[in-house]
């Protein structure tokens, strides 16, 4: 066993470092203070409700992720978990068989969902085949569709016939309607009553609002039969009750005979427009449509003088519980009106009348045909908080969001949509059932979603617990829930055990605000509220994880995080706001030096000291005075080919000018218009020739270099005819001198000759004494010799 204070201190390290490593998290921030709240926060947020947790350690949420939890070593974790499982999934039908056929797959799914959560699945829709129908015949029998009446009589079997060719399951059953019987819509005087016709001098039935007359048979005869012994009658102003008939031809399902197993088609004929609810004002008739069958023993709507006519959205409402199909047909005049109401009662559909009603059985065919090419879900009692997105995947496997029809289908089409459940919020009740339904059937998805929002941990709740002061609090989930008049995290205080000189412990200055004004002060003690923010903590509750500076709307510009009002930079960040970079290597040129040796990285980017200098490593300078130098390297490489750049394969990486070859600079001048941004370089190349090119700018900061075609070489020629000039001049220059030397020399010898021949001939001396004479013996004597 360890010591127990080598644990304690352990424990401590661990929540310590938990609050520095693991941070703040959606759990976290919202700083809930039961179970119950915690699980709304998020669905990836559990509950420890260990008693002895978080005990040491500031700062730490009960609330959190369940990893975190685990770590911080909870083992009672509340952490439930949203789940979908399907409960019926019988296949779909190809035919109905016995009375019994399958349109929509699964026909029940439960659910649990947390709030926050999503959980999707598919529903698949069939049209059956040879489906049985109940066709209820509905008719306008104002006066003025007298001779419909007559017609009706006769096209009673063609409609039979007609509708057997897509069921060999008809039933057909027909009523009628004029309006309401009373003033104004009728002429109340007695005779009127009777014989409403009497003033035009004809015998009609007698006013009536609606009028059950055939329940729904296999009997064709007998519809012909019925409809026979029909009449007219009349009403007075131009619009007819047809909303009362219809609402009661729907909800008198006994009376009428609607099959439970069967499409359901009610036929409304009128050749006028109808009143709706509200018209009942008129007649002083103010208590609202029921939407309830009033039918006497005749078969008669008796209410129709108390109950003013029905909404759309009642009958929207009853026409899909009943899952009835209305067919407005109604004459040209009337349809557009009818197109309307239709917009506003879903599952209808508007055909034209001829004038004497010859068309309705192609109506009502082409309406029937419309209602079962189309598959459309209606949802029945899905609670406020859910929300339910779908996506339909209708003909060819066409996916539409958001849809929830399919239309163009035929017989025997399946159609499947996926619906996405998500929990919004927590509604008050635990569970719900409701319905997916195809608009005019029968058959429908049962969902029950049980809405996993409470703990379970609630249940073993402590009441009046020793752990909240002595009972002065339930404990529940690991936390006091204290009972009214009590604080604290333990209910330890008591409002009026309030003591005002413990205030002055809760405020950090003597004029600033208690708890700085973020939490309260229970016992002299602040309690920091939760923030929406994030954390709050400290003595005075000063502390929190979202003051910090932002950039951007980023929070230490998410590149740290947020201790208390200071951002603590990530590795690789610094600044006070953390959106400065350490790095530098997006300040490398491409040449290798840091902003190209003409200013400095700050932050990662290059602020360029030299004036004239731009681009994103100051790259750009065309006037500074080494730019020449620089492109002067480019030319060679990009242009000639040679050079430094090519032995080091660099060309490619450094050089990313244009190169435009001109004939002159004149040329690139021309072409560039007189601009700052050029500048005009000349250097020597390898071969000693001078080549000129001019560096340019555009806008855009492209650099174009002009490269002057031919560079200006000395001329081997010159050189020649400079040395034979000099060799020339030396060589002349010689002989100059020599023929200098050569007259002075013959100047001096004739001087020389002259003077020879003057003295020659002033001596006048002869031969013998001739001074110039010498005998030709000469006696030497010999010092050697001594005698002989
Ligand atoms: C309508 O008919 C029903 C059934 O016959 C009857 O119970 C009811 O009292 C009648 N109401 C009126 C207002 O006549
Ligand atoms: C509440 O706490 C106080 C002292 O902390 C104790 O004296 C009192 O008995 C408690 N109240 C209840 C209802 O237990
Ligand atoms: C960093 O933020 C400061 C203050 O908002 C701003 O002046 C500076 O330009 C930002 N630096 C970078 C590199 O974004
Ligand atoms: C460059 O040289 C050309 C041709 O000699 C001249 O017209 C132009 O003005 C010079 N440009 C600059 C910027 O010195």
């Amino acid at each position: 066993m360890e010591p127990p204070l080598l644990r304690c201190l352990f424990a401590l390290f661990l929540l310590t470092f938990a609050h520095s490593v693991l941070g703040s998290n959606i759990c976290t921030s919202r700083g809930v203070t039961t179970c119950r709240q915690c699980l709304a926060v998020d669905p990836s947020c559990a509950w420890c409700f260990q008693e002895e947790f978080g005990k040491g350690g500031s700062g730490v949420s009960r609330c959190d992720l369940k990893t975190n939890l685990e770590k911080l070593g909870c083992v009672s974790v509340e952490f439930p978990l949203s789940s979908l499982k399907i409960q019926q999934n019988d296949p779909l039908s190809d035919k109905v068989s016995g009375s019994k056929a399958t349109q929509i797959r699964p026909q029940r799914i439960h659910m649990v969902l947390r709030p926050g959560d999503t959980k999707r699945f598919t529903v698949s829709v069939k049209q059956v085949e040879d489906y049985p129908v109940d066709l209820y015949y509905l008719m306008d029998l104002s006066y003025s569709m007298k001779d419909d009446l007559s017609k009706l009589v006769k096209l009673g079997n063609k409609l039979a016939l007609a509708m057997g060719e897509t069921t060999s399951n008809l039933r057909m059953g027909f009523g009628a309607f004029v309006d309401k019987t009373t003033s104004p819509y009728m002429d109340m005087f007695p005779t009127a009553v009777t014989n409403p016709c009497a003033s035009i001098s004809d015998t009609c039935q007698a006013q009536f609002g609606f009028k059950h007359v055939l329940p729904l048979t296999e009997q064709v005869s007998r519809f012909t039969e019925e409809v026979k012994k029909q009449q007219v009658s009349r009403n007075r102003d131009s619009l007819e009750g047809g909303f009362d008939a219809i609402m009661q031809a729907v909800v008198c399902k006994d009376q009428v005979g609607w099959r439970p197993d069967a499409s359901h088609l009610l036929v409304f004929t009128t050749d006028a427009n109808t009143h709706t609810a509200l018209d009942g004002r008129i007649a002083g008739i103010v208590q609202p449509n029921d939407g309830l069958c009033h039918l006497d023993n005749n078969n008669i709507y008796n209410k129709t003088t108390v109950l003013d006519y029905p909404s759309m959205a009642l009958m929207t409402e009853k026409l899909s519980e009943h899952n009835i199909n209305l067919i407005f047909a109604v004459t040209g005049v009337v349809v557009p009106l009818y197109k309307e109401y239709s917009q506003l009662i879903s599952g209808t559909t508007v055909g034209m009348l001829d004038q004497d009603s010859g068309n309705v059985i192609g109506l009502i065919q082409e309406a029937y045909a419309k209602i079962r090419s189309k598959v459309e879900l209606d949802l029945v009692g899905v609670p406020e908080e859910l929300n339910l997105a779908f996506i339909a995947t209708c003909l060819n496997g066409e996916v539409i969001p958001g849809l929830r029809s399919c239309s163009g289908l035929k017989i025997g089409d399946t159609v499947s949509f996926s619906v996405d459940a998500q929990l919004r919020s927590c509604p008050k009740e635990k569970s719900r059932t409701f319905k997916i339904k195809p608009l005019g059937f029968k058959d429908s998805l049962e969902v029950t979603v049980d809405f996993a929002c409470s703990c379970e941990c609630e249940g073993s709740a402590q009441p009046d617990s020793a752990l909240c002061s002595q009972g002065n609090g339930t404990f529940e989930c690991g936390v006091c829930q204290c009972h009214p008049g009590r604080l604290g995290p333990h209910c330890e205080c008591s409002v009026e055990d309030y003591r005002p000189s413990d205030d002055a412990n809760c405020v950090a200055s003597s004029d600033g605000p208690m708890c700085s004004g973020r939490g309260d002060c229970l016992c002299g003690q602040c309690t920091c509220h939760a923030n929406d923010f994030g954390q709050v903590w400290g003595r005075y509750c000063e502390c929190d994880d979202f003051n910090c500076l932002r950039y951007k709307g980023a929070l230490c510009s998410d590149h740290g995080k947020c201790n208390c009002g200071f951002c603590q930079c990530e590795a690789g960040w610094k600044g006070e706001n953390c959106n400065c970079t350490t790095r530098t290597d997006t300040c490398m040129s491409s040449i290798g030096l840091l902003c190209s040796g003409r200013g400095n990285c700050e932050c990662g980017v290059c602020q360029c000291t030299q004036p004239g200098a731009y681009g994103a490593t100051c790259d750009k300078c065309p006037t500074c005075p080494d730019s020449c130098t620089i492109k002067q390297k480019c030319v060679e490489c990009q242009h000639f080919k040679r050079g430094q750049y090519i032995k080091d394969d660099s060309c490619n990486r450094i050089c990313r000018d244009e190169i435009i070859v001109v004939d002159n600079l004149g040329e690139a001048i021309g072409a560039v218009s007189k601009d700052s941004n050029a500048v005009n370089c000349s250097y020597k190349d390898e071969n000693d020739c001078v080549q000129n090119f001019q560096y340019y700018e555009d806008e855009s900061g492209k650099s174009i270099l002009y490269v002057v075609k031919e560079p200006v070489c000395p001329e081997g020629a010159d050189v020649l005819v400079v040395s034979l000039a000099v060799a020339g001049a030396i060589l002349l220059l010689g002989l100059i001198a020599l023929l200098i030397w050569k007259l002075v020399i013959s100047i001096h010898d004739r001087r020389e000759y002259a003077k020879f021949e003057e003295e020659r001939s002033k001596a006048k001396w002869d031969t013998a004494h001739n001074p110039l004479y010498k005998g030709a013996t000469s006696t030497f004597q010999n010092v050697a010799y001594q005698g002989n």
